[in-house]
């Protein structure tokens, strides 16, 4: 599958058509067409103008992924661009579906643009760690602005066509939904109008009148977190301020070069490659999902109205069951206001947002409402009791083949389905708070659990406009049992002496969101307290306890919801100021320990919070839990604020190296032999000079 361009004569118009199913990718066929195409336009004397249109569902959706890391083939997209852009008669870019990328590169290399309704434009590569390198860092701000074209460029967010041709991207919007009709028309009036050639590279240097430049560059250092990309397209944006064309284009390329270069570039293509793995499941390949008409959710706590808020907002029909009236009525009122600020945000339309609130949110508090629904979420307390007489209930009402999922963050999805009469229908949905926001779903499948009862699940997150991944049944499933690991080796560096405030602002410099204090602030430190409450009983006399957050806890601190935790906030603010008592709990906590504090260096602090993540991680593949590393790295770019660009936390252990990971788990393991013990499987690896990426491929 390599594609063809054909070449075609309709009256004085020449119609070149990309074709190169499914996304008319830019492979090396099709640059050779393109290439031969516009030789032949050039010497045929019955054109005198001509369209570029793309076959099938779009314009041309960007480089071809396949031909990511191997040697390029000639002619380069850049040669080609420069070819059409050369052109002595007028060469239109008729854009439907999608222009991504190398394909918008290639609409910037004609001389007129149109589009039509409902089409998306964008430069999406620093999704990939690059930067657009087939000039579009030197054409776009030339006919947008710097402002406009560092919005796209830096984001890689496309954006509609109405935008697009506010900002003079495009030149027109084309009527219909025939993209060769829109575009023989379209040159017809070019034609009557005798338009000319209008390259881009022969327009006046970009301005930079506002100062959009540096506006960008501090808006970006604040937001990046240690993403390069972003930055080096500002840098090159500038060169079509400050040079002219065919310099900018040159420093274009030196800065793409050297992109192609970091780290961070393979970071983001494994994100790329594992967010698209994830859901290539052998156990579902061929199971068709079972048909669900609306879904019932169980509770309208934090969760529950987080989950019927993102499936109302998707087109499905929820029915929510409280315990009574007014916990119904406060559940509504929750999914009410989340819909308004899904209005603010141009999300969908007030009427949009009535129509959901009157037609697909019934919040009843009776169960027999729920006599239709083909799936069952429950979010009820985080209690086996509790759970287990609400799915007893769910087992007595629901139709034979109706899907009973529960929400829970750690309890035994195998006992809760053992408990009812059809343990093949109940499967784990967890969700991510918020769950109308939050992108990860974990499908935690149990021993019994039916093959299209997982297909349905991630039929349901795609629908959801979520990424599912798949996890095996054990305490915290993927995220949180590694999360309480890591966490356990973070709580150890405080009691050593590392102030929770040192341990935060080290790893939001690594580049998480958030570092684990900051974290059990935003949760509640209710939370870590309810959950080792519940681990209290098993124990080991060699645990080494997190005295100080249960002397915080019964402080009734419990962190943003109380203005106060690890960290003091301010009314109304989200950013909290380090607290001296909290300084002085924990140094109380580590005399009753008996612990002389030592210094951490910033360095010892990611290695030993890393490596606590990367063993966890690895303990969880051997078990099966998650089915490769790459899902393990998904979970963690998807609910825990792991730096994108990093690539997860096994692609980050391959990157360092398995060997030294290892080193430091065999030295950290000498003053404490029972908290550090190497995963199996990473000593196995590292024996066999293999790496985690080898995992991925089964
Ligand atoms: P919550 O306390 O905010 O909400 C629970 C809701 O369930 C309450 O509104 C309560 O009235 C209702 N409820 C209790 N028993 C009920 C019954 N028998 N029938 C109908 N409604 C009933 O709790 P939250 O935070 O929403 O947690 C719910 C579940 O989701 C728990 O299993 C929790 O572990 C899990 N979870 C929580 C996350 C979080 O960040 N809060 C994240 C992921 C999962």
């Amino acid at each position: 599958m390599m594609g063809s361009v054909s070449y075609e004569n309709v009256g004085p118009v020449a119609v070149v058509a990309v074709d190169n199913a499914p996304v008319n990718a830019l492979s090396q066929a099709i640059r050779r067409g393109l290439s031969e195409a516009f030789a032949r336009f050039k010497s045929d004397d019955t054109a005198d103008i001509v369209v570029i249109v793309g076959a099938g569902r779009m314009f041309i959706g960007g480089a071809d992924i396949s031909e990511f890391g191997k040697p390029p083939q000639s002619p380069s997209l850049p040669d080609v661009i420069s070819q059409i852009e050369a052109c002595d008669k007028p060469v239109v870019a008729a854009i439907h579906g999608m222009a991504l990328g190398g394909g918008l590169e290639v609409a910037l290399g004609a001389h007129y643009r149109i589009a039509l309704p409902g089409t998306r434009l964008g430069l999406p590569e620093v999704k990939i760690g690059l930067i657009p390198g087939a000039g579009g860092t030197q054409r776009l701000p030339r006919i947008v602005g710097i402002d406009a074209a560092l919005r796209m460029i830096t984001s890689g967010t496309p954006i509609t066509e109405g935008d697009a041709l506010e900002t003079g991207l495009i030149d027109h919007i084309g009527d219909g939904f025939d993209i060769r009709e829109a575009a023989l028309a379209y040159a017809q009036l070019l034609l009557e109008h005798r338009a000319p050639p209008r390259p881009i590279s022969g327009m006046p240097r970009a301005t930079d009148e506002e100062g959009a430049l540096q506006n960008w560059r501090t808006k970006l250092e604040h937001s990046l977190r240690g993403e390069v990309a972003p930055l080096v397209a500002v840098e090159a944006v500038e060169a079509a301020v400050g040079k002219s064309f065919a310099e900018g284009l040159k420093e274009e390329r030196r800065l793409f070069q050297h992109l192609m270069d970091t780290p961070q570039r393979s970071g983001l293509v494994h994100a790329f490659f594992a967010e698209r793995a994830v859901s290539k499941l052998r156990e579902i390949a061929d199971v068709a999902p079972r048909d669900i008409a609306g879904v019932g959710i169980i509770g309208g706590g934090t969760m529950g109205a987080g989950i019927a808020t993102s499936a109302v907002l998707n087109g499905l029909a929820v029915t929510l069951v409280e315990r009574d009236t007014e916990a119904a009525e406060k559940a509504r009122a929750t999914i009410a206001r989340n819909l308004d600020a899904a209005v603010r945000r141009g999300k969908i339309g007030r009427d949009r947002r009535d129509e959901i609130l009157a037609d697909s949110l019934k919040t009843v508090t009776d169960y027999g409402a729920l006599s239709d629904v083909g799936l069952v979420i429950e979010a009820v307390f985080e209690s086996m009791d509790v759970k287990k007489s609400v799915f007893a209930t769910l087992d007595e009402i629901l139709p034979r083949g109706a899907i009973l999922a529960t929400n829970t963050s750690y309890l035994d999805v195998n006992e809760i389905a053992a408990s009812t009469s059809r343990p093949e229908d109940v499967i784990g949905l967890h969700f991510f708070s918020p769950a109308h926001v939050m992108k990860l779903l974990e499908v935690v499948v149990a021993d019994r659990t039916a093959p299209d009862v997982v297909a349905t699940a991630f039929a349901l997150a795609k629908r959801l406009g979520k990424t599912a991944v798949r996890a095996g049944v054990c305490d915290g499933f993927i995220g949180n049992r590694i999360l309480s690991h890591y966490r356990t080796a973070a709580d150890h560096m405080v009691l050593d002496g590392a102030s929770p405030y040192q341990i935060d602002k080290t790893l939001t410099d690594f580049g998480f969101a958030m570092g684990p204090y900051q974290v059990s602030d935003l949760a509640g430190l209710d939370i870590g307290y309810a959950t080792r409450q519940r681990k209290a009983a098993d124990a080991h006399p060699r645990d080494r306890y997190p005295v100080f957050a249960d002397a915080l806890y019964h402080k009734g601190w419990l962190g943003q919801k109380t203005g106060h935790g690890y960290y003091i906030y301010e009314e109304g603010t989200r950013a909290g100021r380090p607290d001296p008592q909290v300084d002085q709990i924990i140094a109380q906590a580590r005399k009753e320990a008996g612990t002389s504090p030592r210094t951490f260096t910033d360095d010892e602090i990611v290695r030993r919070y890393m490596a606590a993540m990367v063993n966890e991680g690895a303990r969880v593949v051997e078990e099966g839990i998650a089915q490769r590393p790459l899902d393990v790295d998904v979970v963690f770019l998807y609910g825990y604020g792991f730096p994108r660009w990093r690539g997860g936390p096994m692609k980050y252990a391959d990157m360092r190296g398995l060997d030294s990971i290892l080193s430091d788990i065999r030295t950290f393991a000498e003053t404490d032999d029972h908290f550090w013990s190497p995963a199996p499987l990473l000593e196995r690896l590292v024996a066999e000079g293999r790496n985690f990426d080898s995992l991925n491929q089964r």
